[in-house]
């Protein structure tokens, strides 16, 4: 039995004919920019997340740029995004003209700690980027709120939550990265809906940042070698949007044994003494691109060797808050003790579409041997 972190061959060999089928189809006609199945990809996720626009990209940090190219912030403006997250947003501001100011986490979700934003804000700040991290949102009603009350932009990077959701205190329920005033997302291969190399895309009800986005994304043209703006060139392939149409029809089922396999570690985990499974917030329906744990003794280093020992993959999301990393270290921040303790706290667990119960009574038992053995 061979365990893996993410198993996309065994997902590949469930959709072999169809995918084979779609990338001939796709050489055969050789449209390999712009070909129909972009567009196709771009109106069936525009109707899946019930937003107004879907532009596809390169990847989802390009997602991030342009989104912030179309926003035209006046330069120097702070963005506030947190430090314990992956680097795409902190990296793109600066790129830009913009600045990060890093706030902390919450000790539960490890998303935002959504009150500590009123407190960041200065008389700089434009906008913030809301992440929704690990496969769960962060809560939005309250966002939004602050938002409003300051005039700021809500960006959510919906890179590792796509397909999850939000419900509102009024009781409408909305799909993550449909929310704010843009969304942006990864197809990463590994992601919930990921392709078979790099991939993105910017969500928005905005029709005037839409057509900005798109022209930003295509060398800021209008059409061709008519450039109105300064743009780059972030494209989503057709191969890789042919792969995409195929899988986004299956995404609910993927969420589902995503969610599957996190209850089932949640049962056999969560009397763990010196464990702490992922929480679930009660607004916000997870679906799992991580199974992130907390090891609560000071031992999770020795858990993730002592797995490796037995075959079990694990990872560290993230090994270093931003504020951390020498390339971040300037830029200005509040207090930041929840993401300096989850660094040597987290561990995610093998987490994909494929986990079969056998794999997981063998990591559970495992994980149960190396703390009974303490
Ligand atoms: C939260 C978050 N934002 C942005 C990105 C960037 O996506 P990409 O790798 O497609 O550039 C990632 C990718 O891992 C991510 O996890």
């Amino acid at each position: 039995m061979e365990i893996r972190m993410v198993d996309l061959v065994s997902q590949y060999q469930d959709i072999k004919q169809e995918i084979d089928q779609a990338l001939e189809r796709v050489i055969t006609d050789s449209r390999f920019i712009n070909g129909p199945d972009v567009q196709g990809f771009s109106n069936s996720l525009a109707q899946y997340l019930e937003v107004g626009h879907v532009i596809p990209c390169a990847n989802g940090t390009d997602a991030l740029q342009l989104a912030l190219m179309a926003l035209e912030l006046p330069q120097g403006s702070e963005v506030l995004t947190p430090s314990f997250n992956y680097v795409a947003a902190a990296e793109m501001l600066p790129i830009v003209g913009l600045v990060p100011r890093f706030f902390d986490s919450r000790p539960d979700s490890l998303n935002l700690d959504e009150e500590l934003i009123e407190g960041s804000i200065t008389e700089k700040t434009k906008a913030i980027i809301a992440v929704h991290l690990f496969g769960q949102g962060c809560d939005m009603d309250r966002i939004m709120e602050i938002a409003k009350k300051h005039n700021l932009i809500v960006i959510e990077d919906n890179a590792q939550s796509i397909g999850g959701t939000f419900t509102f205190r009024n009781g409408t329920t909305k799909k993550l990265g449909s929310i704010g005033h843009i969304g942006t997302t990864s197809f990463f291969p590994s992601k919930n809906l990921g392709c078979y190399g790099d991939g993105g895309a910017v969500m928005t009800n905005d029709e005037g940042l839409a057509k900005k986005i798109r022209m930003f994304g295509n060398h800021g043209q209008v059409k061709k070698y008519e450039y109105e703006l300064i743009g780059i060139n972030s494209r989503l392939d057709t191969m890789q949007a042919a792969i995409l149409n195929i899988k986004l029809q299956r995404l609910d089922v993927y969420i589902e044994a995503r969610r599957k396999a996190a209850g089932y570690y949640d049962l056999h985990l969560s009397d763990i003494e010196h464990i702490e499974t992922p929480f679930r917030n009660s607004f916000s329906r997870h679906v799992f691109h991580q199974y992130n744990m907390k090891v609560k003794n000071g031992r999770r280093d020795e858990l993730q060797d002592f797995l490796k020992g037995k075959g079990i993959p694990s990872m560290i999301y993230y090994p270093r808050p931003l504020h951390m990393s020498t390339a971040y270290d300037q830029y200005p921040r509040g207090p930041l003790p929840v993401a300096e303790s989850l660094m040597n706290e987290v561990l995610a667990l093998p987490m994909h579409t494929h986990l079969t119960e056998e794999m997981q009574e063998y990591i559970c038992t495992s994980i149960q041997e190396f703390f009974s053995k303490a």
